[in-house]
Formats: C-alpha cells, structure tokens, sequence
C-alpha cells in the first residue's frame, strides 16, 4: 500500500462511519453474508464487561473504573471535555440498563501525529463499578490468538451494530505484515487478520481492545483497534497498536488524571 493512500484513508476512517458509508471504499461482493465486526459472533451480556462504546463512534476499555483507554485518532486532542458520553455494562447499547457516564477530560497520546501512538485516555465523570482490563506490560502475549470486540461495521461500508459482536485472529508477523504496509511501524504496531481475510475489525471498531488470556488465565489487552486497508481483505491484517510499548505511558498518563 502507498502510505499517502493509507493516512488519507485513516483520516477518512476518523471522520466517521456514518460518512464512509455513505461513501465505501468498495462494494463487497454481493455475496458477502453481513457478519459481525467481520465475521464475527454475538458476545454474551457480561462476557467482556470492560467494554466501552464512546459517542463519537469508537470503542474503549477500562483502563480503570474512570478511565477508558481508547485510540488517538478517536478524539482530538487533550485537555477537559465534557462532550464524549461512554456507554458500559451491556452488549445492547439501546438497553434500558446501559450506564452511561459523561466525560471529563481527554488525553491523547504525547507526540500523537497520525501513525503510530495511536492510544488516548478519557476520564470519566463518575467511576464505573465493572471488571477493568489490564493492559499488556511486556511482549510476551503479543503472539497466538486474539479476541477482538466491538459495535463497528459488519463489513466495508457497513452500518454500526446494535450488538457487541466478537471474532478472533490470529497474530500477523511484522514481516508479514510489511509486505502488505510498507509505512506499518513494528515496534508501534502489532498485525492480526487471516491469510484469506473474512474475520478482521472494521470502522467503528476503533479504539476497542484486542485482548488474550495471560499465564494465568485471565484476559489482558495486548492491542486497541486502529487501523487497516479496508476490512477483512485478504492479505491485508487488521493494524492494532502495541500496548505493551506504551504501557508505562498509559500508566503514568492515567495517573495524571
Ligand atoms: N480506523 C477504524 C475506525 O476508526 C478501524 C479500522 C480497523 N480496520 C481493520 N481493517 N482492522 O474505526
């Protein structure tokens, strides 16, 4: 891929999903089945309680009860804001027992300038009383399998979802992932998608956890949803940033708010 053509369609993503569906990239074929995220399934109430729907479009996770950990390219910018709502605690976002909970303050990424870094945090008004997701403090779970969650695009210019949807993929090496995006930074970013494509994260997905079990059996996020060529391409994997290479600034960032 042309890197000039991948920013402009990372710019185009964070413009929103109501614009690109108005305005896909490509049709899928028509005989492509509407799947969940891409090719996903329907996750269960409580399965991933840590998962956070932001207003603007994007998903989120727990960093803390009041922190949601998101993507850069999901906000605008940092200082107070009170304009994102988070909504938590169901996979139905028009539950009646949805918590939602305004925001306050939003920090994006120190040195944030449209590739790589692509993390934020969004404090919220009031601690929300769920499961958190511990984030990924060494490389060691950046391989195998992966659990990717969200109310994206069921596919390329599809409409956002009503329901968490789930899918797993598997992890794309650097190299590989090179071959497909010669502008991809390894040491920033981490790939998951199959070979053949089909299961992947779409628009609106962004800013959600890509998480796995750790030695000791509990989930930890190792990615946030950022960016790809499409959704689901063949040969084209999904792009996630690399938590464990920004865990301390997570952690030290969080602590600041
Ligand atoms: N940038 C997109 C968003 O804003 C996420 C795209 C993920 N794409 C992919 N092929 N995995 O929602």
């Amino acid at each position: 891929m042309k890197k000039t053509l991948v920013r402009a369609l990372k710019r185009f993503a964070a413009a929103g999903a109501v614009v690109l569906a108005a305005v896909s990239l490509q049709p899928p074929p028509a005989s492509a089945a509407p799947a969940p995220i891409v090719g996903g399934t329907r996750a269960a109430q409580g399965e991933f309680p840590w998962m956070v729907r932001l207003s603007m479009g994007c998903g989120g996770s727990l960093l803390t009860p009041q922190i949601v950990l998101t993507a850069a390219h999901c906000v605008s910018g940092s200082g107070n804001n009170t304009s994102i709502t988070a909504t938590a605690g169901v996979v139905d976002l028009q539950s009646t027992s949805a918590i939602k909970v305004r925001s306050t303050k939003v920090l994006q990424a120190p040195g944030y300038n449209g590739s790589g870094k692509d993390w934020a945090l969004i404090k919220l008004a009031q601690p929300i009383n769920l499961p958190t997701l511990n984030i990924a403090t060494t490389t060691a779970y950046n391989s195998g399998t992966f659990t990717v969650a969200g109310w994206g695009a069921n596919r390329e210019g599809g409409s956002q979802q009503r329901y968490l949807l789930k899918a797993q993929v598997p992890f794309v090496s650097d190299a590989t992932c090179k071959q497909a995006y010669d502008e991809l930074i390894p040491s920033e970013e981490l790939c998951a998608g199959y070979t053949s494509g089909g299961v992947d994260t779409c628009q609106g997905d962004s800013g959600g956890p890509m998480f796995r079990r750790d030695a000791n059996g509990a989930w930890i996020q190792v990615g946030i949803v950022s960016w790809g060529y499409g959704c689901a391409r063949p040969n084209y994997p999904g792009v996630y940033t690399e938590v464990s290479t920004f865990a301390s600034a997570i952690k030290s960032a969080a602590a600041t708010l």
